[in-house]
């Protein structure tokens, strides 16, 4: 395994929760800030007195250089690590980086009686969270990926982070500059879906739109999930089939998040097939003038067609796609293991649409194709996921 790198504010508890997740995996926990000290032969608070904190950045990276040469351990950082863009790079190409966030106030009463942390040797420390921590923001939302921490017991962070490592994500970039996002890919991601959202920077109202069948199989689940990370949830179920991919339906669903009161900032997640993921994209980009939205697809066609390159829109009578715009999500999660419940025949239909891509673009697709056919055809993860 490659290693597991946890950052996050002062008093986010990432020693602790490393602790546990070491003792979890049977794997070494490594603390930068006790290897500073090593290289120091100094604690953190005596480098900040004697020498600065240039001096101590400098040693930070000299620490993380050299616990990076490993594979296989849980890497605690200090709070103020990934600020520098040269740690940031080495920590991520080690592995995946894990944010713990907290609340001002939480942040607060965990260092409020500790005086390790030169930084917060102040005596305004709530306005000095506050600072530092706004001004630390847009380098922890580089992380892949957030837990919040605020209320929950070491051992539920821990529980969180595990399921978030058990589904074993891949991600592919799409780079469109402001418009970038991340496809993520793994088995069993949308159980963290709530994660992700809060990742994104969203954590109060969202809108899950599903259709008839889905909603018993995965959007109960996924309502459950984003409600006990505090998200106030709606669901709006929409009448399976291609009906639904019309102004009519659309309408009705943007007078429901009228009702609802949904903002300029209320994500809304697309949980469903082509259908519903250009559907829900098509409110978006004109529902206040667009709208953030999330695509979790749960067909193989909609994993590898539908939910990529931002195409939305509904059918007109005249035709399909006549109506629409082409507006880019803020993630697309694939989750591999929904499709354990998809049907045989809208399976075949994927698979014959990769085998399309791979004739008319990609031989060594089509020769990956060719030679794993019979596992593909079983629902084998690793196959179907690359
Ligand atoms: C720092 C956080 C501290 C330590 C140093 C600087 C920061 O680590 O590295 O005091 O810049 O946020 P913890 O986050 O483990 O307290």
């Amino acid at each position: 395994m490659k290693n597991l790198i946890l950052t996050g504010f002062m008093g986010t508890g990432k020693t602790t929760v490393g602790r546990i997740l070491a003792k979890k995996k049977n794997i070494r926990l490594v603390d930068v800030d006790k290897e500073i000290e090593k290289l120091a032969g100094a604690s953190i608070a005596e480098i900040f007195k004697t020498k600065g904190e240039a001096y101590f950045r400098m040693l930070e990276t000299k620490a993380i250089k050299l616990v990076v040469q490993e594979e296989n351990q849980i890497i605690a950082t200090g709070g103020g690590a990934i600020v520098n863009a040269e740690n940031l790079r080495m920590l991520k190409q080690s592995g995946r980086v894990i944010c713990l966030r907290a609340a001002t106030k939480t942040i607060l009463s965990r260092v409020m009686n500790n005086d390790s942390r030169p930084l917060l040797n102040i005596d305004d420390k709530k306005s000095g969270i506050e600072n530092l921590m706004n001004s630390r923001l847009k380098y922890y939302n580089k992380a892949d990926f957030s837990i919040d921490t605020d209320g929950k017991e070491p051992e539920e962070v821990a529980d969180a982070i595990m399921t978030y490592i058990n589904a074993d994500y891949d991600t592919v970039e799409v780079d469109l500059g402001e418009r970038s996002y991340d496809i993520k890919i793994g088995a069993g991601t949308i159980k963290n879906i709530a994660h992700e959202l809060k990742s994104l920077g969203f954590n109060d109202k969202v809108v899950l739109i599903t259709s008839d069948c889905i909603d018993g199989l995965y959007a109960e689940d996924m309502m459950r999930r984003l409600a006990s990370e505090g998200f106030d949830a709606k669901k709006i179920v929409v009448d399976d089939g291609e009906k639904s991919k019309s102004l009519d339906t659309a309408n009705e669903i943007i007078t429901e998040l009228l009702e609802l009161r949904c903002e300029r900032n209320t994500p809304l997640i697309a949980l469903g097939g082509g259908v519903i993921g250009d559907l829900t994209g098509f409110v978006a980009s004109i529902y206040l003038r667009g709208v953030p939205f999330i695509q979790v697809p749960t067909t193989l066609l909609a994993d590898v067609d539908s939910s990529v390159g931002g195409k939305t829109g509904v059918n007109h009578n005249y035709g399909k796609n006549l109506i629409g715009a082409f507006y880019q999500p803020k993630l697309v999660l694939i989750d591999i293991n929904v499709l354990s419940t998809l049907p045989k025949s809208e399976f075949l239909n994927g698979i014959a649409e990769i085998i399309k891509y791979g004739v008319i673009h990609d031989p060594y697709l089509f020769k990956y194709l060719d030679e794993n056919v019979s596992k593909l055809l079983a629902k084998d993860l690793d196959a179907l996921k690359h």
